[in-house]
């Protein structure tokens, strides 16, 4: 760990919105009378009614969340309407293509414009409140209009990341019975296309199956790349949005009235349906926002996150927009032309604020820093990272010289669950130390405790609990509360538990360690290594399959495979790329295994548990401290493992 205070720099604390006094006020204050806090930060945002209650939640027994509950607004109005009489004629959004010549920026006026027509389409095509829409799109400005499109009219948007399989995009439709699905004829990253309409048309076959219908497929025209065409349920979006007018009223929504479902991996099962309601998320998003990037007036704004992730919905959509920021998008990859394009578009919009991930930070630096140096960067200010724990080196190679040391580098650690920041420095107000997320939010409260739920005061390392509610959090799994309560509040009861591992140090620092449970968190991703095992096992070779994460260079985690084939088959390197092929057609290439070990035999207990433990230690190619193996049903097993590792260093 790295021992180097930052202390805030003279620059930033001379404009800062929250100062080191500011922000000990203001914490206390959140803490000690949240309803009075929240009171006050709940009117940053226009209420249609405004509330008279503020917090109303429980994480006892059934777990109930409620923040502003007797108040009306709507998301939609809020990032846009309210706008338009001062600023209607300010950048929204700057879109930069994958291509280097291509961009081109979208007004307030102009989002309106496009929003309310996207939102009377879906009207016109059926669409109602609380009806769920899947939205399945690459990074271009129509992905945002259709986020806004369904909060104006109520509908529940689920996002699902455009580089999905057909399989997990058709669990997705599943789960929320979504029956009406907005995408693109082709999405196109580093220069090759991404068939988006025909995995769309893939999955809704898949999904047909399992009985449930998709009725309409609004196709956006990227590329005009050839697709199939259903007439009846296929619908052009520029044929549509020429029918309807420009006008739509925004529909009045309780503030506890869904907004959207992000599905999102965990320990066990099928990635979990997380759902956000609608006055309190956008409370807290744009209250982090303004405050964790110290947005100002005017600012130009660029988190490089996809909108299928909820980085993409709280920090590249509804907190910046919220805000009246100008938030660039950007539909490509780092590393395209070549490694110097995120500088190259830095200079190019004259960009403020940078927020991106560790992966991407590390991936860059092996590429040398000419490719940094070759731009000015003169107009940064600000720069973030989310994602995973960042290690002092990249943060360092980030400060130092991507932002020539007049940067605050702030580290946001938060979660799809939590909506928003949730421990992570505000650069007026705090000193910082390479790879620490540092302190609390407003209205964050962080407890550690040991395996045993015994609270650990001052220096500790532990498990990360928050022991109280804060406007941003989920309030369920879609149409799984039973399940919602078991994942967060039983195995430290009364307190949500987050997953991760944490060390808190002397100076009341929070250092994230990393998940404690079976997440793995590959190049910034969400993965549950259940999920990967089913895909593994859906193979008809496969028997039986473990599946742990390591360390890894430059994506943080990689992902390494035990896999036990069904007898009288032969573990050959060509099977090996058929299962790596098999594991991203059934997931996305996101979840394509590093490494597949065969072996004839997994490390069990006697009661058949698969020792975990055990596989991550010969995974990490650190075997000499397996710990006790005599519970083991044939400890020989273990022999075989070691002596077949895959990643010898
Ligand atoms: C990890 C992404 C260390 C953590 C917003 C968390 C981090 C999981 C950080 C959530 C950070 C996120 N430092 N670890 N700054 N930010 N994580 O739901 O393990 O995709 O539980 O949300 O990412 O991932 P998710």
């Amino acid at each position: 760990m790295s021992e180097k205070v930052y202390p805030v720099l003279k620059s930033t604390k001379a404009k800062a919105l929250i100062d080191k006094d500011k922000y000990e006020k203001w914490y206390e204050e959140s803490i000690e009378d949240p309803d009075k806090f929240w009171g006050k930060h709940g009117r940053r945002i226009d209420w249609l009614k405004p509330y008279t209650k503020v917090k109303n939640t429980s994480f006892k027994g059934r777990v109930s969340i409620k923040w502003f509950e007797d108040g009306l607004t709507n998301v939609s109005y809020n990032c846009i309407d309210r706008h338009l009489k001062t600023h209607g004629e300010r950048t929204a959004i700057i879109w930069e293509g994958d291509n280097p010549y291509i961009d081109k920026k979208i007004t307030y006026n102009q989002l309106y414009d496009q929003v309310c027509r996207m939102a009377n389409v879906l009207k016109k095509h059926g669409v109602k409140k609380g009806d769920r829409v899947t939205i399945y799109m690459p990074m271009i400005p129509e992905a945002a209009y259709a986020m806004l499109a369904c909060a104006r009219i109520g509908a529940v948007h689920s996002v699902v990341f455009g580089g999905f399989s057909p399989e997990a995009l058709a669990g997705r439709i599943v789960d929320c019975q979504s029956t009406f699905v907005i995408t693109c004829d082709e999405g196109v990253r580093g220069g090759k296309p991404v068939p988006l309409k025909e995995n769309t048309d893939k999955a809704i076959h898949i999904a047909a199956r399992q009985y449930v219908t998709v009725n309409k497929v609004l196709v956006v025209r990227r590329t005009g790349g050839k697709t199939n065409w259903a007439p009846g349920r296929d619908i052009w979006y520029h044929q549509e949005i020429a029918t309807v007018k420009g006008h739509c009223e925004p529909a009045k929504m309780r503030a506890e009235d869904p907004l959207f479902i992000l599905y999102t991996s965990g320990s066990t099962g099928k990635p979990k349906g997380v759902l956000h309601t609608t006055g309190g998320y956008l409370v807290y998003a744009a209250m982090t926002h303004e405050y964790t990037f110290d947005y100002q007036d005017g600012d130009i704004y660029w988190c490089t996150a996809d909108v299928g992730w909820v980085t993409g919905h709280s920090y590249l959509v509804y907190g910046p927009l919220a805000n009246c920021a100008t938030t660039l998008m950007f539909e490509g990859v780092p590393n395209f032309p070549d490694q110097g394009r995120f500088w190259e578009i830095v200079d190019k919009h004259k960009v403020n604020i940078f927020y991106t991930a560790p992966t991407a930070i590390r991936s860059l630096i092996g590429a040398g820093d000419d490719f940094v140096k070759r731009s000015s960067r003169e107009s940064l200010r600000l720069l973030g990272t989310v994602g995973e724990p960042i290690n002092p080196e990249a943060w360092e190679w980030y400060y130092n010289v991507v932002g020539e040391k007049r940067c605050p580098v702030v580290d946001t650690w938060w979660q799809t669950e939590t909506g928003g920041h949730m421990i992570t420095p505000l650069p007026g107000a705090t000193d910082l130390k390479p790879g620490s997320a540092t302190k609390p939010f407003f209205g964050v409260k962080p407890q550690l405790v040991d395996n045993e739920g015994n609270v650990l005061e001052g220096a500790a390392d532990g498990n990360l609990c928050i022991t109280d509610s804060w406007p941003g959090q989920m309030r369920t799994v879609y149409g799984d509360h039973e399940r919602f309560i078991q994942t967060y509040f039983s195995t430290y009861k009364g307190k949500y538990f987050t997953g991760d591992g944490c060390r808190r140090d002397e100076d009341g620092y929070y250092w994230i360690t990393g998940r404690v449970d079976d997440v793995l968190n590959v190049s910034g991703h969400r993965l549950g290594t259940a999920e990967v095992e089913s895909a593994l096992v859906s193979h008809h070779l496969v028997s039986e399959a473990a599946v742990v994460g390591y360390p890894h260079g430059i994506k943080g985690q990689g992902i390494y495979c035990y896999v036990t084939l069904m007898a009288g088959n032969a573990g050959t390197d060509e099977l090996r790329q058929e299962l790596t092929k098999h594991v991203r057609n059934e997931i996305g290439p996101i979840a394509a295994p590093d490494k597949i070990q065969f072996s004839p035999g997994l490390p069990k207990t006697r009661s058949g548990k698969i020792m975990r433990r055990i596989l991550r230690k010969i995974a990490e190619d650190d075997f000499g401290a397996l710990g006790d193996t005599s519970t083991l049903a044939d400890p020989a097993v273990v022999d075989d493992l070691i002596a077949n590792r895959q990643n010898k260093v």
